[in-house]
């Protein structure tokens, strides 16, 4: 399974995944409320893939890490379409609640900065527009980008384990994934020895 049947597979998952939220969970403020929390919850994980795939091939050579990399794009992709899906379940709770849905401003401005940067990761994640984009100007793009949403799930995750401890294998999750970066990074400049290809 890779590339585009990936993707198309990925997305028939969330939407069923979405179809099943909705119906058990109901579209009233709570049902609704929920259905946000699971597609941020079924987003996260993920993210994980295209986060973690180029340090876990350097640290874990293997084929399914080889696989990993590979798919690193399809991957961002699904995640893509899993992000857009919380943002369906938010739009859908804005509209039931009208005036009276509330965003913490630094949320929506946070939030909607994440959004600008995954849609433009997502258009630039063709061969044509990628090289359109010039490589530095695409690496710039997609390391800020991935960091940011990083940034914003580590701290959701941190801030709700603080009241629910439930959420602590989620914060961990989160900081496992920067920590496998950073050693990928090290075993790459460490005595500017390689010790992995990173290329599939
Ligand atoms: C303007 C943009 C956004 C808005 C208005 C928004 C709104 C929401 C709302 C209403 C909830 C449910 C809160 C509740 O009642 O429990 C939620 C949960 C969450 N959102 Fe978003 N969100 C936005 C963008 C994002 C982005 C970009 C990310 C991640 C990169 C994200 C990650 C999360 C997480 C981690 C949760 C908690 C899920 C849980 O409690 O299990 N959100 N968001």
């Amino acid at each position: 399974m890779n590339g585009a049947r990936l993707v198309a597979t990925a997305t028939l998952g969330l939407l069923a995944i979405f179809g099943i939220a909705v119906s058990t969970c109901g579209t009233d403020e709570e049902g609704l409320r929920a259905l946000t929390r699971i597609t941020a919850r079924v987003s996260f994980l993920l993210f994980l893939a295209p986060y973690s795939a180029s340090s876990v091939r350097r640290l874990f050579p293997s084929p399914a890490t080889r696989w990993m990399l590979r798919n690193r794009r399809a991957l961002g992709l699904s995640f893509f379409v899993a992000h857009m899906l919380h943002g369906l379940a938010i739009w859908m709770l804005a509209l039931l609640l009208g005036d009276a849905f509330e965003a913490h401003p630094i949320t929506v401005l946070a939030g909607g900065m994440a959004y600008l940067l995954l849609v433009a990761m997502a258009l630039t994640s063709t061969d044509r527009t990628a090289a359109w984009l010039g490589a530095r100007r695409w690496n710039a793009l997609h390391r800020i980008g991935m960091h940011w949403l990083w940034f914003i799930f580590a701290y959701d995750w941190v801030v709700l384990s603080l009241s629910s401890p439930g959420y602590l294998p989620l914060a961990a999750l989160s900081f496992g994934a920067l920590g496998l970066r950073i050693a990928a990074r090290r075993a790459r400049t460490g005595n500017g020895v390689a010790v992995a290809p990173t290329a599939a």
